[in-house]
């Protein structure tokens, strides 16, 4: 079974319940970083723990705020996160074929629960190309 990783400061809380239940149904397993309420938090603080895990792992993860983009900022000052915010399922699919994206981000207050799982779906099922791609990312990394 795939174990996906996921997040989400308070702007970003309901939507990642969703995602988590929709993800459950699908039959991955689901570890969740929090938060665990609708009380104001910290993005970077959550950002910081999910790609922490993921650069020890190797899993992908799906961070959750208000727009994604706080989310997407915090995630990629580490270096192996290609965190991707999407707002669509064109660059979800694009993201991981071109920039084997590790992270998704997805803004609750942006993308409704329909697009966003789709999003999802795309994001988590598209493989990365390699090739020339990786000798982009390689140079991303060096
Ligand atoms: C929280 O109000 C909001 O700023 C946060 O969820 C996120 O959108 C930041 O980029």
């Amino acid at each position: 079974m795939s174990k996906i990783l996921i997040g989400s400061d308070h702007g970003g809380f309901k939507l990642k319940g969703i995602i988590i239940n929709h993800l459950k149904e699908e039959g991955y397993e689901v570890q969740d970083f929090g938060c665990y309420s609708e009380e104001s938090c910290d993005y970077p603080q959550i950002a910081r723990a999910v790609s922490k895990a993921v650069i020890e792992t190797g899993e992908k993860a799906i961070l959750v705020c208000g727009t994604g983009i706080g989310m997407s900022i915090a995630a990629n000052r580490f270096k192996g996160i290609r965190a991707s915010h999407c707002t669509d399922t064109f660059t979800a699919r694009m993201t991981r074929m071109h920039n084997d994206s590790n992270i998704l981000c997805l803004g609750e207050r942006i993308t409704g629960s329909g697009l966003a799982l789709d999003i999802v779906d795309i994001w988590l099922k598209t493989e990365f190309e390699g090739g020339r791609h990786q000798r982009r990312i390689n140079m991303l990394e060096n």
